[in-house]
């Protein structure tokens, strides 16, 4: 994905029915082709005419508070908007691999007891966001954890090192699991990237 402005929605890595039948076709053209795209327009929108074309999208995010107030809060929400859904939709994947593996697996293994108290303990951090939000399984200090964020606010922003994310907005998931989150993150436990998860893990400092 481009990392600078004009920022641009490329299609998935994958086809929109890749990851039936854990997430719905439909739910995926939606969430990509308008709800992705309307953060990269906001963001293209709120960054023309403006002196910071230049900086990154995580410099963007890190940087939120700091920039002028009329472009503070967009920029965090579009910024964040863009960057929360590319790791999340990169963060899946048509895969047989149901498990973690190597490094993060051994990580996780240390940190939660075993893989299935992670889940566990994930899965009821994603399910208790209030309203919409994300969570998240990051290395801070050197240590792995489980945070959420509201809205689109994102870990990066607090210096936190994202491994994988699960989107709970209600967009991410009403179409097929009406009102059950619960449904749709062990669902979605189905369709993890955890090739891509160790990769991020290990590129963690
Ligand atoms: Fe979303």
């Amino acid at each position: 994905m481009k990392k600078y402005y004009p920022f641009e929605n490329p299609p998935l890595p994958y086809a929109y029915d890749a990851l039936e039948p854990y997430i719905d076709t439909k739910t995926m053209k939606l969430h990509h082709d308008k709800h992705l795209q309307t953060y990269v327009d906001n963001l293209n929108k709120t960054l023309e005419n403006s002196r910071f074309q230049n900086m990154s999208l995580e410099q963007l995010i890190y940087n939120a508070d700091r920039l002028p107030d009329d472009i503070s809060v967009p920029i965090r929400n579009n910024a964040g908007g863009v960057y929360n859904h590319w790791f999340y939709f990169e963060g899946m994947a048509n895969s047989q691999l149901k498990l973690p593996v190597g490094n993060l697996l051994q990580a996780i293994n240390n940190e939660f007891g075993s893989f299935e108290k992670f889940k566990d303990e994930f899965s009821k951090a994603a399910t208790s966001v209030f309203g919409s939000g994300y969570a998240w399984l990051v290395k801070d200090n050197g240590k792995l954890k489980i945070i959420t964020t509201p809205n689109q606010n994102s870990p990066i922003e607090l210096g936190m090192c994202p491994i994988l994310t699960v989107d709970v907005w209600e967009h991410a998931y009403y179409l097929k699991n009406y009102n059950l989150r619960k449904e749709y993150i062990d669902n979605w436990f189905n369709v993890v990237n955890w090739e891509r998860a160790e990769n991020n893990y290990n590129k963690c400092k």
